[in-house]
């Protein structure tokens, strides 16, 4: 078996440095930046699985769901107007996330983080409030206006600041408080639909504001990365920042490094136009691809949607919403397991571990909804066991997901992009994934109306050519410092092709692709 994606080990620098008590608050407190995408993901589905909120808002689909028993269940939520709830969203996303770039790249990553607080602020403050549809939308484009800005600077805040030894697990942070958003969102849902008179849908969708205060207050207290300051001509400034930073005073050679590549990134006028060069090509088929793949494992369907799919799969309403914490609960402690793995086993492990586990479960769930539910829709009367058997499988699907391609979905393009393009480039990752998040979003329902069970297999497809991908076009970047990341390229079977000897040279004096560097894998 050819070692297609490995690494030579111990190639390239080592820098000294800690893992300090400074790193590790700094990176948890940019890390909470995940929150705020994490709780709306979780909130939306289930404030769209209560009754009162669809009677208020959108009454011709709760009229549908009082007629669902009689009709088909796979159709009982299809409707554009409320997918256009769930999924305006991404489109602000996508569109702030590439104004977040300039800001990040200018003016630090911290600015972004502040403006991404803010604007989440004001679209939680509306939508609490909201009396009629436009404000609902309005408010989700604020709410998603934030979300682009927080996703495009805190994975890249957090590889920066991380020593590379460490990068992995401190860079996952930011999914753990993805999955800690979802699972508050999810818990909050539970009780406040309990609500008597019907208004708990306001405090889940006005409970936004929290979050939004924590990354607000945290953009204003952290440091800003040294990468980011040596970007901004604050030499002296960002050499004792390293120093406080790895807790270790010979800092020289990443300092020296960062310089270069800095330098090097100044010589870029046009981060965006550079992204076509031949050299970028891995990194620019890994920014689309990585971003594409990761929503089209069909997680959000589960995520956004799992009270909408355990109702129509037979479950109460109350049953529903507990289901959707049952599988929160899962994807928070999946992800622990691979902030512990990630810089052990490696990315590819976990990618190709999580594929394998996610096709297995979607396959069983696709058999299990056929079998009772058929083409038609109908199921008559569900058993226990079965409701059993389609929570527990999905349990598994998400584990193998909250391990795999949430977190490294997040954290491979973090760490591969040189300075020079490195926030252009993330751009174009969150842009990407907020594009197809919303694809999801708006199309999920009707897909289901329409493909029913097949909609599983759907998705199990795109989770094999995933993991094809990966398995012969993903290098390892485990333990490789980020500003040394060319050589994996260099050494790669495939990608050593577009690029040259002489690209990506961290400090100009390392001379890739001889001696000790040499291997090709
Ligand atoms: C994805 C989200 C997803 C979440 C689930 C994130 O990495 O980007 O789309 O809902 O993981 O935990």
């Amino acid at each position: 078996m050819p070692a297609v994606g490995g690494f030579d080990k111990g190639t390239g620098r080592e820098y000294p440095g800690n893992l300090t008590p400074f790193v590790m608050v700094t990176c948890i407190v940019a890390a909470m930046g995940g929150l705020i995408f994490g709780y709306d993901i979780g909130i939306s589905g289930g404030v769209t699985s209560m009754k009162p909120f669809l009677e208020k808002f959108f009454p011709s689909v709760a009229e549908k769901q009082r007629n669902a028993a009689k009709n088909n269940q796979y159709c009982q939520y299809d409707s554009e107007t409320l997918t256009l709830f769930t999924s305006s969203l991404y489109l602000a996303a996508l569109i702030s996330s590439l104004v977040a770039s300039i800001v990040t790249r200018k003016f630090g990553r911290k600015l972004s983080m502040l403006f991404g607080g803010l604007l989440f602020l004001a679209g939680a403050l509306i939508n609490g409030f909201a009396k009629a549809v436009w404000m609902l939308i309005l408010g989700r484009i604020l709410l998603g206006l934030g979300i682009g800005f927080a996703n495009q600077s805190v994975p890249l805040y957090l590889s920066e600041m991380a020593p590379y030894r460490y990068r992995g697990a401190l860079n996952i942070g930011f999914q753990l408080s993805i999955t800690v958003g979802i699972l508050i969102a999810n818990v909050l849902n539970y009780f406040f639909a309990k609500i008597k008179g019907g208004w708990g849908w306001r405090l889940s969708l006005g409970g936004a504001m929290v979050p939004a205060l924590i990354i607000t207050i945290g953009s204003l207290v952290l440091p800003d990365t040294p990468n980011s300051m040596i970007e901004r001509g604050q030499h002296d400034e960002a050499r004792k920042k390293l120093r406080r930073v790895r807790g270790v005073d010979d800092v020289n050679e990443e300092f020296n490094d960062l310089v270069a590549a800095s330098e090097a990134s100044k010589l870029v006028e046009h981060p965006w136009r550079n992204l076509l060069q031949r050299k970028y090509r891995p990194h620019l088929t890994i920014a689309i691809l990585i971003p594409f793949f990761q929503q089209l494992t069909g997680i959000n369907v589960i995520m956004f949607y799992a009270p909408v799919l355990f109702n129509t799969i037979g479950f109460g309403d109350d049953a529903s919403l507990m289901s959707a914490v049952i599988t929160g609960s899962v994807n928070v402690a999946a992800t622990v397991v691979s902030i512990y793995g990630v810089d052990k086993w490696g990315r590819r492990f976990l990618f190709l571990e999580g594929g394998t586990q996610m096709l297995i479960c979607q396959a069983i769930v696709a058999a299990c909804i056929a079998a009772k539910f058929g083409v038609d829709g109908n199921p008559g009367d569900l058993p226990k066991w079965y409701a059993v058997v389609v929570v527990l499988f999905i349990c598994i699907y998400v584990a193998g997901f909250a391990w795999s391609w949430g977190p490294l979905g997040w954290l491979v393009p973090s760490e591969i992009f040189p300075l020079e393009i490195r926030s252009a480039a993330q751009s174009i990752n969150v842009s990407v994934n907020m594009f197809f998040t919303f694809v999801i979003a708006q199309v999920f329902l009707s897909m289901l109306c329409h493909m029913k069970f097949g909609l599983f297999i759907f998705f199990a497809f795109f989770v094999l050519i995933m993991s094809i991908f990966i398995y012969y076009f993903l290098p390892e970047t485990k333990g490789i410092p980020i500003e040394e990341m060319g050589q994996v390229w260099k050494n790669h079977w495939y990608w050593s092709r577009f690029v040259g000897e002489n690209d990506f040279v961290a400090n100009g004096g390392l001379e890739m692709g001889k001696g000790r560097n040499a291997a090709k894998v």
